[in-house]
């Protein structure tokens, strides 16, 4: 229901929100991928829009989305192209796409055929940038938000990740735990910020989690 009355809290603030999953291209007809719905993402960005923010989703996943600037995109290179096209103007970014960590070497022009010969095909695989990483280090005065999924270790492995790529928050999540990130719809989510103890919260709807997400951003 919309409240007219609800502060736009986020009005005059631009945001840049990264959604879904990168493929990664094999072939014309053929991509590495990986099983990121883009609802986190999608979420972050409805909300954001609810707060009177100015949104830019930059997205590998369909949206119907309204008042929101959609960029559709499917690589990562491309993905990293248009935010770094837009970094300096923003005041946050929320990094929330499943970015793939590798990609072919080679994209073939044609089809790939299979050989009668050969039972195992090999694809060489490189490494992608890492988009959070670069874009961070170049930071003035944007806030930045990057994700950590991890299957063991999390508060170690997303601390690290706080410390590494520049980012303000690190929204950490368990995703082998039931019901948490990848491909459902709620989420179980630690915050991690600079200098403060990890805030562990419930698990949620990835909406409820955008909503608390902004809460505590409007109330830094
Ligand atoms: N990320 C990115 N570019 C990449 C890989 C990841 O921008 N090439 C971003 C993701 O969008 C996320 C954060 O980095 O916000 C953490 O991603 P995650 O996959 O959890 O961590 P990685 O740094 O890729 O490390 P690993 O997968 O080995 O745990
Ligand atoms: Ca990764």
């Amino acid at each position: 229901i919309e409240n007219n009355f609800i502060d736009k809290k986020l009005t005059g603030k631009k945001v840049i929100v990264t959604a879904g999953g990168t493929k990664e291209n094999i072939d014309p007809v053929r991509y590495i991928g990986n099983r990121s719905s883009g609802k986190m993402g999608l979420a972050m960005a409805e909300v954001a829009r609810d707060l009177g923010a100015d949104i830019t989703l930059i997205t590998t996943v369909e949206t119907d989305l309204t008042d929101i600037e959609i960029i559709k995109v499917q690589t990562a290179a491309e993905m990293m192209k248009k935010l770094q096209d837009r970094f300096d103007t923003i005041d946050v970014l929320v990094m929330a796409a499943a970015v793939a960590d590798f990609k072919p070497i080679n994209v073939a022009d044609q089809k790939i055929k299979k050989n009668d010969n050969e039972d195992i095909f090999t694809i060489k695989l490189t490494k992608n940038p890492d988009i959070l990483k670069t874009v961070a280090s170049t930071k003035t005065h944007q806030f930045v938000v990057g994700f950590a999924a991890e299957t063991q270790n999390l508060l170690a492995n997303a601390e690290k990740k706080l410390a590494s790529k520049n980012a303000d928050v690190i929204l950490a999540n368990n995703v082998s735990e039931n019901g948490a990130g990848f491909n459902v719809d709620t989420n179980k989510i630690t915050l991690l910020q600079k200098d403060h103890e990890p805030d562990s919260w419930p698990l949620m709807s990835k909406v409820d989690v955008a909503k608390k997400f902004w809460g505590f951003y409007i109330n830094l």
